[in-house]
């Protein structure tokens, strides 16, 4: 692979609960170069807690990068040292969290009213690894609907040395609303962020937020040096599959038929099992794998009874397979029937 296309071209972006490990080992399974993002873990998780559990990672999930939430200078530092130490590619600093608790721990998105404290992490961080130092942000808090606002917010924190930017292009808005909502009601301004890339053309600046597409994933690399997805490759792995071959000019893709990346994955389950850890636990981010097609819903059902949680992964595979199976063979035998509205599967 030349080094014509940035790291940052195409991520997945961190997303708690979800882009755990075991998430991680199955996009990686679809998609070689993509980078992957860790869930946020604080600084103080991994300064007073249980530093394998949250800092451990499968070999195979590289290039991965780990989100930081944290504001302290200091603990920054000292877990961005110990990012590097665990072999993570990149550290990031969590500036778009709008929650209630991680404001209150005065971090995430509240930090885009503090550029010079973050400047002062990012700094700290700089100084203490050698592995690049990143920030994913908002393009403003609250009703700050100025472009200058987050031109200034990323001005500051590059001359502090960040050189990359993931910019979630909405607001957060840091009262009243949840942080589901805070991705999806503020507004998507996609514009500022390209227009933040023209200003700063020597830094690198990802976009993020509502890109599903593939087409659209490719129209935004016209304006910016990279794209993160979130919901969109959690719900619809397979179509990661794709992008190797689209966006970093690999000739084929890592794998062409969704029973190779099941047949891994099921190797994946079998290795958790034999650690002493319930499949269930990984097999949650592989739920959407045959989303998309024929028996999709029926695969992920047998998947989620809970009556078969005590059987070996490659039983409830077997079931699994014969359930979708069938109700692909239904589907193609009467191909206008459609299923009653609600019986689609949920997407976030
Ligand atoms: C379940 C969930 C958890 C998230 N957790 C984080 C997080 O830990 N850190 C973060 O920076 N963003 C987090 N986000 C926001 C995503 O990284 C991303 O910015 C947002 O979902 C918009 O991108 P999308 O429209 O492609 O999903 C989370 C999003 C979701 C859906």
């Amino acid at each position: 692979m030349s080094s014509m296309f940035s790291p940052w071209r195409l991520s997945v972006a961190p997303m708690l609960d979800w882009t755990t490990a075991d998430c991680r080992f199955l996009h990686r399974l679809l998609t070689r170069h993509t980078l992957l993002y860790t869930e946020m873990v604080t600084t103080g998780a991994i300064l007073h807690g249980d530093q394998p559990r949250h800092l451990d990672f499968n070999e195979e999930e590289h290039p991965v990068a780990l989100q930081l939430g944290g504001s302290e200078p200091a603990d920054l530092a000292a877990c961005a040292r110990l990012a590097e130490q665990w072999g993570y590619d990149e550290v990031n600093l969590n500036c778009g969290c709008p929650s209630e608790r991680v404001q209150r721990g005065a971090f995430g998105a509240c930090l885009m009213a503090e550029p010079a404290l973050v400047a002062d992490g990012v700094k700290a961080m700089r100084d203490a690894v050698s592995i690049p130092v990143t920030v994913k942000h908002r393009i403003g808090i609250d009703r700050i609907e100025s472009y200058e606002f987050v031109r200034d917010f990323v001005g500051q924190v590059a001359d502090a040395g960040c050189e990359v930017f993931i910019v979630h292009a909405r607001n957060a808005w840091l009262q009243g609303l949840s942080p589901k909502e805070n991705r999806d009601i503020p507004p998507l301004r996609y514009e500022l962020v390209h227009r933040l890339k023209r200003e700063f053309p020597r830094l690198t600046i990802a976009i993020n937020g509502g890109l599903k597409a593939d087409d659209e994933i490719a129209e935004q690399l016209n304006h910016v040096d990279g794209v993160m997805i979130g919901r969109q490759a959690y719900h619809e792995p397979w179509q990661m599959a794709q992008w190797d071959q689209r966006f970093f000019g690999e000739a084929q893709p890592l794998v062409t038929r969704r029973e190779e990346v099941e047949e891994q994955w099921l190797a994946y389950l079998d290795r958790q099992v034999a650690l002493g850890r319930p499949w269930s636990q990984a097999m949650r981010h592989a739920l959407g794998l045959w989303n998309g097609l024929p028996g999709a819903r029926r695969w992920r059902q047998v998947w989620s009874d809970h009556k078969l949680k005590a059987m070996a992964p490659r039983e409830v595979a077997r079931l699994a397979t014969e359930a979708r199976l069938q109700a692909a063979e239904i589907a193609s035998q009467h191909p206008a029937f459609k299923p009653p509205v609600g019986a689609a599967p949920a997407t976030g």
